[in-house]
């Protein structure tokens, strides 16, 4: 079959679970369009889970709980079933494997809300079976376009391949107050700073600009931004766009432009880009 869209998505802080916007509004659509589509599961690299070392690992766990979340009523996700896919998982380990990953299968990890809050707002009536991938806690970027290079045959098979990361994902240069002091996330006392808006852009211009392989080196070649640094304190959020530019970014990707279809700026200096390349057939 012709291969599924990827979507890279920016999560944002835990209140994006709770809260109405216009990403959460997107992901739904994404949802709804890929049930209608038959999708036979998802795989997902998230920000908030690392393997340590020159590992990597795929969630095994056959009833996995969910990390608590913070600014959000339990009600918004305690009682959602999550559907972990255990032989697709070993599939992906396979593939992993056979192209030189040290990878294992980790039967005790809980989900974080990276994962569970995007499965949540797609899928509110249920959670289609889905596969997580860790990323690696040395951060290489063209390690983890190596990893979404390997799972993208999947696309080819009914499977949805997402990153959940972020654009502009800074915690330390957030303007927090007004979360804290009145659970308004979406409060902007002034514009976004300078580094952000102008590394927001950058973003945007490599992910709809590039398509193939020039979308991959577009993606790498943006940790060398002079704002990245600014604009993600850690690597860890944006390693989920690189996942994204492995997936998407073959030669049979050629001609396949990513659209930013959403976007929710979120305490003050962070902004949620929600991208997606590619349409179903
Ligand atoms: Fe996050």
């Amino acid at each position: 079959m012709a291969p599924t869209p990827v979507h890279f998505f920016s999560h944002g802080s835990t209140m994006m679970l709770g809260e109405e916007s216009e990403s959460a509004d997107y992901w739904k659509r994404c949802g709804d369009e890929a049930l209608r589509r038959g999708v036979k599961g998802v795989i997902m690299m998230g920000a908030h889970w690392d393997a340590e070392g020159d590992r990597i690992e795929v969630a095994t766990n056959p009833d996995p709980k969910k990390s608590p979340v913070a600014y959000v009523h339990p009600d918004k996700y305690r009682n959602y079933k999550l559907n972990p896919d255990l032989t697709t998982a070993e599939r992906c380990i396979k593939m992993l494997r056979t192209q030189g990953f040290n990878v294992d299968g980790n039967p005790s990890f809980d989900w974080i809300h990276d994962t569970y809050l995007i499965l949540i707002r797609m899928f509110p009536h249920g959670c289609p079976p889905t596969v997580l991938i860790s990323m690696n806690a040395r951060f290489d970027p063209h390690f983890h376009m190596k990893v979404g290079a390997t799972l993208r045959p999947l696309r080819h098979d009914g499977y949805l391949l997402i990153g959940s990361g972020g654009a502009v994902h800074n915690l330390y240069r957030n303007r927090w107050a007004p979360m804290l002091r009145y659970l308004d996330n979406f409060a902007m006392e002034t514009p976004p700073e300078g580094w952000a808006l102008e590394f927001r852009q950058s973003v945007e211009d490599a992910l709809t600009q590039n398509s193939g392989p020039r979308l991959r080196r577009a993606m790498t070649r943006l940790m060398k931004h002079p704002q990245f640094r600014d604009a993600h304190a850690t690597d860890d959020h944006f390693m989920a766009g690189l996942f994204v530019a492995g997936a998407a970014g073959d030669p049979e990707d050629e001609g396949t432009f990513a659209t930013l279809e959403a976007e929710t700026w979120e305490l003050t200096n962070m902004c949620n880009s929600q991208f997606t390349i590619g349409t179903w057939a």
